[in-house]
This record gives C-alpha cells, structure tokens and sequence, in this order.
C-alpha cells in the first residue's frame, strides 16, 4: 500500500485563458466529451489508489461540489424512466467522497496548497491541477509519481519535455539525469524566459510533496504574475527533489488548442461515440470548412 493518502487538487483559479466560457462556470467543468475535466481528474486519483480527496474551490465554483453530490431528483428520474446505466453513473459520482475548503482570494498556486494544510496534516501529499489531464490507460500518471516516491521519498516532481517555444509557460527544471526517466532536481524556475531557461523539463500538473513545504510556503513572497508560487517554495526545500518524466499523453485543458486535441482524441476513445465520430472525421473536408466553403457550394 501506497505512503500516499490524500491528494490536494487546486481548482479556485478564475480561468482567464478561456473566457468567455469561464465567465459564469468553473473551467473545471468544462466537458472533455461528456465528462468534465475534473472529474478526469478525480477518476485517475481512485485509480492511483488515493483514499482521501481535497478540491480547493473559491467564488464561483459551486457547480464542483453538486457534481460530487448526490442528486435526489435526477435519481427519481432517471429510476422511473428505467434508465440504469445513467443512474447507475449519477450515483457512482455521488459515492465519492470529496472534501472542499475555498482559498478566500486568489493568490496563486502556493496559497492555494497552503489552505490545505490542516487537511493534510504531517504526512506526504500528492498535488494534482485539473488544467493536465493525462492519458495513460495502463499506468495512472500518478501512480508513477506515488510509485516513484515509495522508493526515493523526497518530493516527486511530474514532468515531461516541452518544446522550447513554450518554456515560459511552465515551471522548469534544472537537472541530472539518474534514471532513464528521473532527473535529480538541483533547480527551478517558474516561467522562465526562453534564454533564461535552464532545460525544456517542464513540471506538468503532477507532485508528491511532504508537509515541509508548507514551512517553505509560510515564507514565499510573491513572484510570477504578483502570485505565491509553488515553484518557489519547492526552490527553497533542503530536502530532495526529482522530476519523473511520466509517460502519458498530457492535455493543456487551459488552452483553447489543448482543449481541442482533448475533445477530439478522447471522443475516439469514447465507446459511445468513437465509431461515428471516426468515420464524420474520415470524411471532413478539412479545408473546406477552413476556407468557409458552404456544402452546397462544393
Ligand atoms: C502551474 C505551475 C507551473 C506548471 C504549470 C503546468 O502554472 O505554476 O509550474 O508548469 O502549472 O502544470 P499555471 O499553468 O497555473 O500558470
């Protein structure tokens, strides 16, 4: 059995990169198909074998919380209307416990996790941020990190190559490789510029960290974007630090483009929908509707 209980998953942001749909409704439940993100995320914590679940919410994030409850009415519907499979589903969402505590004002991933601290207590945590959803059918992404951490302790990094365009976006790490897929962490930087970046080793929505960093996080100022960063506190841990480059197919949700690939490759993975969404795509005529021609048109 894993050392690893609980799991941490920020969710109060206000989802800027995607307005206008994020106007009114958290970017969290956005749907990938017809699951929302978060849930994604959430069914990868079960299957990594994560036995206690703390979504941090804020303003705005109420409709979390009713997807994880149960639903009395729909119930009642959907047994009238004798249609088990939704209700078995509906239920099964209800059945997991989740816990939720709202970060009061928005100031950044590191005060995000901080709100977490009496939840965790002094015991290693796992992290996991709903704009990365990883694909990996056999092998949770996770699980690798909690793995990973049975036997090296420390704090665990998630991470994986980035093209070095888009460094800047992430936190980046500065390492030695001393497994195939694991580098010992001797530096971090968050949002660096393309220059200023010491690898493409972007750390990507994934962390094992130990109640430690909540000592570290006491004392981060503001940095990037004026926010208390949880990069910034990981800089300042005298305890080790490796970054697994996890093997997985990751998907930038926060970004429109990102959004997209989701949609469209976990629709043909969809058992419901992949046959007759394979075979529309098969037949597109991409650039047609790239160039606006009308069907009639043709
Ligand atoms: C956060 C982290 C960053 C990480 C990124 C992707 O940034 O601060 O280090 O690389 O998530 O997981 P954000 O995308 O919230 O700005």
């Amino acid at each position: 059995m894993s050392s690893i209980r609980k799991v941490v998953i920020p969710a109060a942001g206000f989802g800027t990169r995607f307005l206008p749909a994020t106007k009114a409704q958290p970017k969290e439940m956005l749907p990938i198909v017809d699951t929302p993100a978060i849930q994604y995320i959430v069914e990868e914590a079960i299957a990594s074998g994560i036995e206690e679940i703390l979504i941090i919410t804020g303003r705005n994030k109420r409709s979390i919380e009713d997807h994880f409850d149960s639903s009395v009415e729909l119930e009642q519907l959907l047994q009238q209307q004798g249609k088990k499979m939704q209700l078995d589903m509906v239920r099964q969402l209800a059945d997991i416990r989740v816990h939720f505590i709202r970060q009061k004002a928005p100031r950044g991933l590191g005060d995000a996790i901080y709100c977490a601290k009496a939840f965790i207590g002094d015991e290693p945590f796992a992290v996991m941020l709903g704009d990365d959803v990883v694909y990996n059918p056999t092998t949770p992404c996770l699980k690798q990190l909690m793995d990973c951490y049975e036997e090296r302790g420390g704090t665990i990094l998630g991470a994986q190559f980035v093209p070095e365009d888009k460094v800047s976006a992430y936190g980046i790490v500065a390492g030695t490789q001393v497994e195939p897929n694991l580098y010992k962490v001797d530096g971090l930087v968050e949002k660096p510029s393309r220059d200023m970046a010491p690898s493409n080793l972007a750390v990507l929505g994934r962390y094992i960290l130990t109640p430690d960093i909540f000592t570290e996080l006491e004392k981060t100022k503001p940095g990037a974007g004026n926010e208390i960063q949880l990069t910034d506190a990981l800089a300042q841990l005298s305890t080790p630090i490796y970054a697994l480059a996890y093997e997985g197919v990751r998907y930038d949700i926060g970004d429109r483009l990102g959004y997209l690939k989701a949609t469209v490759e976990y629709a043909l993975r969809n058992p419901l929908v992949k046959d007759s969404f394979k075979e529309y795509l098969e037949g597109l005529d991409v650039q047609a509707v790239y160039d606006k021609v009308l069907p009639f048109e043709k």
